[in-house]
């Protein structure tokens, strides 16, 4: 899920790899997320962004929210393209003991889709990690987003300064993260989010780890890959290679890892070659999966190679049986059994992959704010 388009996509170009040590916070928590399919969600991606994936089905990564007056709102989405924690969407915020009255007021567009209200300072536990001093949006207006499931709030896990304007008095304000670092609570701005393959009823367990990253999840070594500049919009970086069998892609690529969508969207262009590629071929125009490629049933394993992603060193093979849909998930994701070989491959922008679910279940992920930074590794 990407915030209202603000500035030019930037064109990255090919990788850079900086060899950082791993990340070894003596102080991190662990912070378990559960997921399930949110099939209106697509409604808080913006049109005008040209890098979002254009399908329906979306994935909602949920972590419990303790604020107010000792209330625990359950369903807060987790998301690395925001960076605001507000609210009050299904149970309204109540002021508690801990509550500071600012006189400010907040106010976020997620594309065609927003929420504003006001904004307290209060503390905030999030798992077992508190943050004393959060700014903490409480939603009184909702527009333009339809969810199956309504959701409590949204916890913004983007770049520091992301949030430019989003709160009144303010320029930018801390996000959760950084705030645990300036209360001492972790070490470093660094988390790491691993995300669970989806059951058959499209659920999934998943984990946050605050102040460093969980090794046990991780195979090899984590590679970090510098953050795109400008650092205060996304946690975008160059994509050091994509190819599909003998059709790769040349010139430089971004890409950018979503939490909040299914799909892996591969470059504009390579989506075309792939569909040019088997004869009868089409792009799914009825399910939720829909801007998604569907290939003819009779097309073998061997003309389906896998989505080969290099990020850094590290090399992502994403093979047909990862990225074709589970007979199973058809009737979580509307789609008709018309023969066809539905997949999670979905149209990204010119150049650039989008990495959600359904890449993200393949691989680790960190996000190092201080040093702007975006880690990769092979799960265990
Ligand atoms: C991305 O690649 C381009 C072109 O190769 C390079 O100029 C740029 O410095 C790279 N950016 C990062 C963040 O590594
Ligand atoms: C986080 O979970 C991992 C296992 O997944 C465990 O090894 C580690 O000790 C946990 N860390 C904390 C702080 O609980
Ligand atoms: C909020 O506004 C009220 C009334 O104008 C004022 O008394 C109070 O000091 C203000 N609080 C803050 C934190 O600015
Ligand atoms: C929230 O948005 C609505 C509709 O645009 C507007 O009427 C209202 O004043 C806004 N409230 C705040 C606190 O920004
Ligand atoms: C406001 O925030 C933006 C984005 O982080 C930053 O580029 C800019 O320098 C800030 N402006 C001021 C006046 O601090
Ligand atoms: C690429 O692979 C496809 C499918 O296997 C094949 O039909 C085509 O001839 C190949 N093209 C080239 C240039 O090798
Ligand atoms: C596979 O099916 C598609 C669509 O029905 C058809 O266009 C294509 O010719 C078939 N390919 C083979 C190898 O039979
Ligand atoms: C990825 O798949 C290709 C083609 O099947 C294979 O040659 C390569 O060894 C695989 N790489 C990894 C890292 O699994
Ligand atoms: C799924 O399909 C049914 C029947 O076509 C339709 O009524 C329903 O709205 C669809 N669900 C979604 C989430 O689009």
């Amino acid at each position: 899920m990407f915030k209202r388009y603000q500035g030019g996509l930037k064109r990255a170009a090919a990788a850079a790899l900086l060899g950082a040590p791993l990340v070894k916070a003596a102080n991190t928590f662990n912070v378990s997320t559960k997921s399930s399919l949110a099939p209106y969600l697509a409604g808080f991606s913006s049109s005008s962004d040209p890098s979002a994936p254009a399908t329906n089905a979306a994935l909602k990564i949920v972590v419990p929210v303790q604020a107010g007056d000792e209330q625990t709102f359950s369903e807060v989405l987790v998301d690395t393209g925001s960076a605001i924690l507000w609210v009050g969407a299904l149970d309204a915020y109540q002021p508690g003991q801990y509550t500071q009255v600012t006189n400010d007021t907040f106010s976020v567009g997620y594309g065609v889709g927003g929420v504003n209200g006001t904004a307290y300072n209060d503390r905030v536990t999030v798992g077992s990690a508190t943050v004393n001093s959060q700014i903490i949006g409480s939603a009184d207006y909702m527009y333009g987003f339809t969810l199956e499931k309504p959701i409590d709030g949204i916890l913004g896990l983007g770049p520091s300064g992301s949030n430019q304007g989003e709160v009144s008095g303010s320029n930018t304000t801390s996000t959760f993260v950084e705030n645990l670092v300036s209360e001492g609570t972790i070490d470093e701005p660094v988390f790491g989010i691993y995300v669970g393959p989806l059951d058959d009823n499209a659920e999934s367990v998943g984990q946050i780890t605050f102040g460093g990253i969980d090794e046990s999840k991780i195979n090899g070594d984590l590679v970090w890959l510098n953050q795109t500049p400008p650092y205060n919009l996304h946690w975008e970086f160059n994509v050091s290679s994509f190819s599909w069998g003998n059709l790769t892609a040349s010139g430089p690529l971004y890409g950018r890892t979503d939490t909040g969508v299914l799909p892996v969207t591969v470059p504009f262009d390579q989506f075309f070659d792939m569909l040019d590629m088997i004869q009868g071929a089409a792009i799914d125009d009825s399910s939720l999966l829909n801007g998604c490629i569907t290939f003819p049933g009779n097309a073998t394993t061997d003309e389906l190679p896998p989505l080969e992603i290099g990020l850094g060193s590290l090399l992502f093979n994403i093979t047909a049986d990862q990225y074709i849909v589970p007979k199973t998930l058809y009737p979580s994701l509307n789609i008709t059994d018309d023969g066809m070989t539905h997949t999670w491959i979905g149209s990204g922008g010119p150049s650039a992959l989008t990495l959600g679910q359904k890449f993200l279940e393949h691989a680790y992920s960190a996000y190092d704010m201080d040093n702007h930074l975006i880690g990769f590794a092979h799960l265990a």
